[in-house]
């Protein structure tokens, strides 16, 4: 086998389609928020079966956006897990409220339903509720506590795009659904994000907020230029700069048509891993994998060797990483920390594996043979 291997962790997958679709942006030559926003928001509105969407330049731009429309009270607490990337937390901390960290299951690292319950205060006025790597939070159950206590759900899916719970798409139980294509993600614009919601008075918000606050988007201004006072507009919100782009939306549009092609390919890859590695004696899977109707973002496996192991993978080419330090262990969120007592346990032997679409069989066997090799001589590391 080929020592010189060098297998990154994650790998946007492009071809002739994305180049072709935004060679056409610049011919046309119009790049900034415009038409083909709009025509992705309408094809991704259909393929999640949301009646309204919003394209945005990040998840975070997302989250944000979607607590900032409920104007909550400041000082309100949000409960969201501890296990998260910290755009989940900043976007609760954006609008003045406050962080309670959740713990999550030890079986698939998503936010525990009894701790959910346990965490809840009268002061409470969302959940935020992350996909973890791809795995469905509980979303029946979740959905039907919220209501009983009304409590706004945001839907994390920045790690999935395309997964079902229960018959019926992540990003579309809650109240909100907040979707990344950041370089790395299930479909990659380089960055880029959406919202989707079905409460038609908030997406009107939404819609105004994501671009300054105003009554009119540029497009609009513009494709009413025949008409009198085309370019006026009001400004009736105080919104932010958050909105995609026609590059963005281009290589978006393209993206989105490969996605059902994505999501086979990610399930064959888990597959093979968990069948090649199932036998192992020092690791066990990080999640229960559900692979029927899924879009997992992430294969993680837990030892208690974790930073040698990255280390020998490394040695060995092989890029792996960390998801993810519980929010509480960083500066910025020390003082919100509970008693997450699974997280603090679990996050200490997480390794995430290279997981992307061109990822050949040749190097699944490599790493494959490695974590073999390591798991057969784990003693002496
Ligand atoms: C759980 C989670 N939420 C939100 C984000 C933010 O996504 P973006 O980079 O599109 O803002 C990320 C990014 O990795 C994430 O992992």
């Amino acid at each position: 086998m080929n020592k010189k291997m060098s297998i990154r962790l994650f790998k946007p997958s492009f071809d002739k389609e994305e180049i072709r679709s935004i060679k056409k942006v610049f011919k046309s030559p119009w790049l900034g928020y415009g038409e083909k926003v709009k025509e992705f928001e309408k094809k991704f509105s259909k393929y999640i079966g949301s009646n309204s969407v919003v394209g945005l330049n990040s998840c975070t731009a997302a989250l944000h956006l979607s607590v900032a429309v409920n104007n909550f009270k400041k000082k309100k607490k949000v409960l969201l897990p501890a296990m998260t990337f910290s755009a989940t937390a900043a976007s609760v901390l954006y609008e003045g409220l406050e962080p309670i960290f959740v713990d999550i299951n030890r079986e698939n690292l998503s936010i525990n339903f009894d701790d959910l319950r346990k965490k809840y205060t009268k002061d409470c006025v969302a959940i935020i509720a992350v996909h973890f790597g791809g795995h469905a939070c509980e979303m029946d159950k979740i959905i039907n506590w919220a209501k009983k206590k009304k409590l706004i759900v945001i839907e994390d899916c920045a790690h999935t795009l395309g997964g079902y719970f229960k018959g019926k798409k992540l990003g579309t139980w809650g109240d909100f659904g907040c979707f990344s294509f950041e370089d790395k993600k299930i479909i990659s614009t380089g960055d880029g994000g959406i919202l989707c919601t079905n409460d038609k008075k908030k997406y009107k918000i939404l819609q105004s907020i994501s671009f300054h606050g105003w009554s009119k988007d540029p497009w609009k201004r513009h494709i009413q230029s025949k008409q009198n006072k085309h370019w006026y507009y009001q400004v009736e919100n105080l919104g932010y700069k958050y909105n995609m782009n026609n590059l963005t939306a281009s290589i978006a549009i393209s993206q989105l048509q490969k996605i059902k092609l994505f999501n086979k390919k990610r399930i064959e890859i888990i597959k093979i891993y968990m069948d090649k590695l199932k036998k192992l004696e020092n690791f066990n899977f990080a999640i229960d994998y559900k692979l029927k109707n899924s879009c997992y973002w992430l294969f993680i496996l837990k030892t208690k060797k974790r930073d040698k192991f990255i280390n020998f993978l490394k040695l060995n080419g092989i890029s792996s990483t960390v998801h993810l330090m519980p929010l509480n262990y960083h500066p910025l969120y020390k003082k919100y920390k509970g008693k997450t007592p699974i997280a603090d346990k679990t996050w200490k032997e997480l390794v995430s594996l290279p997981l992307f679409i061109d990822l050949s069989n040749k190097q699944i066997n490599y790493i494959v043979k490695k974590i073999r090799q390591f798991d057969k001589n784990y003693h002496k590391y």
